[in-house]
């Protein structure tokens, strides 16, 4: 378990992170989201030991960490950029780490090829210079370095955000595999939403040195905590108060000052009591393999998103020009202070 009481950064005197409170739990798959410039990479780096919080602790399991060395915390870290060393071949790079601890030359291979073996490098590859690999491969080749020396944690910065969509994506599912296989504790830095939901068991999302809200993608996606997070998220429905009102068949106590947010999906679509009723045209309809999203036009000409998957048991769908409505449970409609 890795925890952050009260941790504040600083450069110079720019508060980069504000009062951080965060627990990982052991064996997680943790993400931090945000927008570029949020704080990611300095919440990452007070963890490694790469930089100092100015106050606060940062716990693993039982021990505080905070002002440890680097060599002394046992996490890998992989970056966006390889940082690979260009003068060592790829069995050199991975090696590294194993070296530096005085390993014998056969458990070093041992371990060195145990790996390989698990992250779909080949042997030839091995003698390779690392400017002769791809980029997705150079990128293997960090993982796998940053794996050999069998870290508690491991530490993901943007490390497909060099790839092409194709290979981000295949990447994107190894490494989700590599992770339960080991059972490793990983923080995996994003600003890419679908990434941090696709991979996730739980989400930090960070704006401007805060943290937002902490949940699993589907808390994050359904019932996002701020109005920084639902704008984020995206996908979510965003109408102004007013516009609100006059689109609903019900009384309903809103302030016509704030906007609105809605997450509209399959559980809003059926009838059900106490639910506010959006009657529209479904203007637009877009199939997305296991679920497909409509776009309702309402009868003051909003239009509203919602999603239905398309799970055999109580799949509803709806043609294009159909009169459709959708019943949102109360609790759904939210307005967020500022
Ligand atoms: N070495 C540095 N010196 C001064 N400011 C920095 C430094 N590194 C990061 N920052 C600032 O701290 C904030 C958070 O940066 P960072 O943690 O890199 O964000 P993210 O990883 O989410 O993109 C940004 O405003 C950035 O400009
Ligand atoms: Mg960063």
């Amino acid at each position: 378990m890795i925890t952050f009481k009260g941790i504040e950064v600083k450069y110079g005197d720019f508060v980069a992170i504000k009062d951080l409170d965060l627990t990982i739990k052991e064996g997680e798959f943790f993400s931090f989201l945000g927008p570029s410039g949020s704080g990611k990479t300095t919440v990452l780096r007070a963890l490694t030991g790469l930089s100092r919080p100015s106050q606060g602790t940062i716990m693993v399991a039982d021990n505080d960490i905070t002002h440890k060395s680097i060599e002394k915390r046992q996490i890998g870290i992989v970056f966006q950029s390889y940082a690979l060393f260009p003068t060592m071949n790829v069995y050199e790079n991975i090696a590294y780490g194993l070296k530096v601890r005085k390993m014998s030359r056969q458990a070093i291979q041992k371990t060195v090829y145990e790996i390989v073996d698990k992250i779909d490098l080949s042997r030839e590859q091995l003698q390779k210079k690392v400017s002769e690999l791809s980029g997705g491969q150079q990128q293997r080749v960090a993982i796998a370095r940053a794996l050999v020396t069998k870290p508690k944690i491991l530490c993901l910065d943007e490390p497909l955000s060099n790839l092409d969509a194709k290979l981000r994506h295949k990447l994107r599912t190894e490494l989700k595999m590599l992770q339960r296989d080991f059972g490793i504790t990983t923080i995996y830095v994003t600003h890419d939403q679908e990434e941090a939901l696709t991979l996730s068991d739980r989400i930090a999302v960070f704006d401007e040195g805060n943290l937002q809200q902490v949940g699993t993608p589907r808390e994050i996606y359904q019932e996002p905590a701020t109005e920084f997070v639902a704008n984020f998220i995206g996908e979510v429905n965003k109408v102004s108060g007013n516009a609100f009102l006059s689109m609903v068949d019900a009384t309903i106590d809103i302030d016509t000052n704030r906007d609105v947010y809605m997450m509209i999906n399959d559980i809003d679509v059926q009838h059900s009591d106490n639910a506010i009723p959006i009657t529209g045209i479904i203007d637009d309809i877009e199939y997305f393999g296991f679920y497909i999203k409509y776009a309702l036009k309402t009868n003051n000409n909003e239009i509203i998103k919602f999603i239905t998957f398309l799970d055999a048991q109580r799949a509803i769908t709806f043609e294009r020009g159909a009169q459709a409505t959708v019943y949102i449970q109360p609790n759904r409609v939210k307005q967020y202070s500022v």
